[in-house]
């Protein structure tokens, strides 16, 4: 039995996700436990509800019932939840995650049926300890915490972006084994410049701007505060913030608790996982590399970043490595005589300006280019034709979220480089015959990443998530990749095998972890057996 959760009786029992079997409670649980009565006669197997959720979802026929259905479903059996997720996680992450997510968060005011997480408005300022000692779980690993201001690519949500934390943390449980009462999503409530919500008789969030500035931060130091105070083993993962608030953040917890950003330091290491398995394919080296960016944004700089790390711990010097990921942003190129923010300033190179992302691809002769924009259809024909004169085996990765703000769809890029682009997308594409070859477009999706990596921190109990430690990721991400699959482009692990490979990832992080001495926990001889042991499996047996 899970002992933070208080066992309850009958009908109760029946409405406590955290214990309800529903149909499978044995005849003997039925009778000790007063649910007699209360159930279908004839009890059931969880492999059988399994199979009767799939039947039920297969009557409906768009996907944000689908993900309203499945949230109704966690929130009466936490177990039969993961169990259905588990039993395809490929088939259902684009259900419970990007992208029906991102429409679940615009609706979240018209759509909410549930309540999960803890909101913490910034009217409660002085009070975010005693918000989050309402949450019933006293041991809690996983902190997901959105802002709500920057969600996916779509923009202030206000306090819809919680459908983001939760989301994300079925993710860290369905592909990596992240046990599922550890986590906890929160939703930063401090207003919306979003006037359509605030308009909006139905929204459900504080109704005013954004605070910013110091108060801002003073409630954000309290909110860590509190959650080093109430759960001093967790991890804050921040998600889907705006840059200018993502990056100061990160700096200022990075090396104090153990803390990381997704948009950051899990998009830098899948799209660094992307790059590692591109060079199995063009045979060259990543010192070789030169990455033209597309936006230099959160996820533009984050990227560039951990490439830059990964070339200097090859040989170059980190200065040198940091000349060959340069960024195009809306109004150019930046250089050393652009207006940039502080954390852009480390990749403006000293070049003349240019406006034209075909003229800069023209004169960097980038061997890959990496599309974060929020803007679709940039990588157009001549982006790509561009690249693709110059390079035999172009690196094309249109990463901006969800599908509709791709910056070029997989048939687009495979036709436009003659069937030459080593190509992998933010949000999935099916596959393409172009030229007669029939090639599988990769999705650079950070679940490549974020669950593996939680998994590993909660196993080893870490002090800190460094970068190396996203570097260790992206390798034993890329190392996953068959030849089978490099041989029709496909540069990521099949996300069918997503909790073998999370597994394998989470390892080998576990391994960096106490090579590192970052670990709380003594280290075991068989690490993989460790992460194996730690990892969550949906079963009845376990909670009686
Ligand atoms: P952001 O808002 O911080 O950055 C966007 C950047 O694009 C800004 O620098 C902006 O000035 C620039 N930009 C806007 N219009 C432009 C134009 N016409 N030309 C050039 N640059 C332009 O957003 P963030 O966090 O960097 O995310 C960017 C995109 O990447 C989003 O769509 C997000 O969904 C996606 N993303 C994908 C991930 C993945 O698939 N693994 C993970 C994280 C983010």
């Amino acid at each position: 039995m899970n002992v933070n959760v208080v066992v309850d009786k009958g009908y109760a029992l029946l409405r406590n996700p955290q214990l309800n079997k529903g149909s499978a409670f044995s005849d003997a649980e039925r009778h000790a436990l007063a649910l007699e009565g209360l159930l279908p006669p004839v009890p059931t197997t969880l492999d059988h509800q399994v199979s009767r959720i799939h039947v039920q979802l297969a009557t409906l026929d768009n996907d944000l019932q689908k993900y309203l259905f499945l949230s109704d479903l966690q929130a009466r059996n936490e177990t039969l939840y993961y169990a259905v997720l588990m039993s395809d996680p490929a088939g259902f992450m684009p259900l419970v995650y990007t992208p029906t997510v991102g429409e679940a968060c615009q609706k979240f005011d018209h759509i909410f049926h549930a309540a999960r997480g803890v909101y913490l408005p910034i009217s409660a300022k002085g009070q975010v300890k005693r918000l989050l000692s309402n949450w019933p779980q006293k041991d809690v690993r996983f902190i997901v915490v959105t802002d709500g201001e920057r969600i996916l690519g779509l923009g202030d949500l206000g306090v819809g972006g919680m459908g983001i934390p939760i989301g994300k943390l079925a993710l860290y449980t369905a592909c990596a084994g992240v046990p599922p009462e550890l986590c906890l999503p929160v939703m930063i409530d401090v207003g919306t410049n979003n006037a359509a919500l605030s308009d909006d008789p139905l929204y459900l969030g504080l109704r005013q701007p954004r605070v910013r500035g110091e108060q801002y931060e003073a409630f954000i130091d309290e909110f860590v505060e509190a959650v080093q105070e109430l759960y001093p083993k967790s991890c804050i993962q921040w998600e889907d913030f705006a840059n200018f608030n993502a990056v100061p953040i990160l700096e200022k917890y990075r090396d104090r608790i153990c803390t990381y950003n997704d948009d950051i330091q899990g998009t830098a290491s899948v799209a660094l996982a992307g790059i590692y398995a591109a060079l199995r394919i063009s045979g060259q080296k990543l010192t070789d590399q030169r990455v033209l960016f597309l936006g230099a944004g959160s996820a533009a700089t984050g990227i560039a970043e951990l490439i830059s790390q990964a070339m200097a711990m090859e040989g170059l010097t980190l200065e040198q490595a940091r000349k060959r990921n340069n960024l195009f942003d809306i109004n150019g190129l930046l250089t050393s005589s652009s207006k940039m923010m502080e954390f852009q300033k480390p990749f403006a190179i000293e070049h003349e300006p240019l406006g034209d992302f075909v003229a800069a691809i023209k004169a960097l002769k980038p061997t890959g280019i990496i599309g974060v924009s929020t803007v679709p259809k940039l990588f157009n024909q001549k982006v790509i034709e561009a690249i693709s004169e110059i390079n035999d085996r172009p690196i094309i990765f249109p990463y901006s979220n969800p599908t509709s703000r791709s910056e070029c769809t997989a048939e687009e890029a495979y036709a436009w480089s003659k069937g030459r682009a080593i190509f992998a997308s933010g949000s999935p594409f099916p596959p393409v015959t172009v030229g007669g070859k029939r090639f599988v477009p990769g999705q650079g999706n950070n679940v490549y990443i974020f669950p593996p990596m939680g998994m590993a921190v909660y196993a080893t109990e870490a002090r800190r998530v460094t970068d190396q430690m996203f570097i260790v990721a992206a390798k034993a991400v890329a190392e996953q990749v068959g030849q089978e699959s490099l041989d029709v482009g496909l540069i990521y692990p099949p996300q069918s095998r997503i909790l073998t490979a999370s597994l394998h990832v989470a390892t080998a992080i576990a391994g960096h972890i106490f090579e590192r001495g970052l670990a709380r926990v003594p280290r075991p001889d068989d690490l993989s057996r460790l992460i194996a042991e730690k990892a969550y499996v949906p079963s009845y047996g376990r909670n009686c």
